[in-house]
């Protein structure tokens, strides 16, 4: 799974861009709906006060709707700035100011290595573009350090069956096993189904998701 270099790409720009120049329900993950997060997170029975990270959150329509849902402790984290703006700018300033907003890279970061006692990290199409060991250690790193025991985790990436590219992107294609042996014994696999999307083009892409708790 990866190689050990990193690649030499401004993912930071690469991303900035695609916010840029498409309107966020023309890009290809974009979820009216999102359906199957909801689906595992009201699985988790959390407080509405219990702090929810997203990560590599896009303008995602989820926070929304969370917040509609009543949950007032939302950090939101994209290595594109313009993503976080666009997601800031469709969301009234009474409700924007319930979410804390991170603009830091998942595979290098700086003020995320500051999060502590998340009750649930959230991933939507994100791990799966971390193609190198080195991004990927970084990563799950990340996860132990921040989640709180008892946390839960949400990734939902393409699965073996699913696309080798998105946003023009390679990716790395995942299956319940691998995801939980990335995180380890600490945490144990509450539910996992495969999920088709139906993109805004009328694309299909073959998603897992995974709920994790951690245990230890
Ligand atoms: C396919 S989009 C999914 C967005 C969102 N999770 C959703 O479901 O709509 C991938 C997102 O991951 C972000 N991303 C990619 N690499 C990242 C990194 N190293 N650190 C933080 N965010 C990253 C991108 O900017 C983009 O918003």
């Amino acid at each position: 799974m990866g190689g050990n270099e990193l690649p030499d790409y401004d993912f930071e720009k690469h991303w900035n861009n695609a916010y840029q120049k498409t309107p966020i329900d023309g890009l290809g993950w974009y979820e009216e709906d999102p359906i199957p997060s909801m689906e595992l997170i009201s699985a988790c029975n959390l407080p509405k006060d219990a702090q929810i990270f997203n990560a590599g959150v896009g303008a995602a329509t989820l926070i929304e709707l969370l917040l509609n849902k009543g949950y007032t402790n939302i950090i939101v984290n994209d290595i594109s700035s313009a993503a976080l703006t666009e997601l800031k700018n469709n969301l009234t300033e009474h409700k924007h100011s319930q979410v804390q907003f991170i603009a830091d890279d998942l595979t290098n970061p700086s003020e995320l290595l500051k999060l502590k006692n998340v009750d649930l990290w959230h991933d939507r199409a994100v791990l799966h573009f971390f193609t190198t060991e080195k991004q990927q250690k970084v990563y799950f790193d990340l996860i132990r350090q921040a989640i709180k025991p008892t946390g839960f985790v949400i990734l939902a990436e393409f699965n073996l069956e699913g696309a080798k590219k998105c946003s023009g992107l390679d990716i790395v294609n995942y299956n319940e096993e691998m995801l939980q042996e990335r995180l380890g014994t600490d945490f144990k696999l509450l539910k996992s189904f495969n999920y088709t999307y139906t993109q805004p083009s009328g694309g299909l892409r073959e998603y897992v998701y995974t709920l994790f708790q951690r245990t230890v």
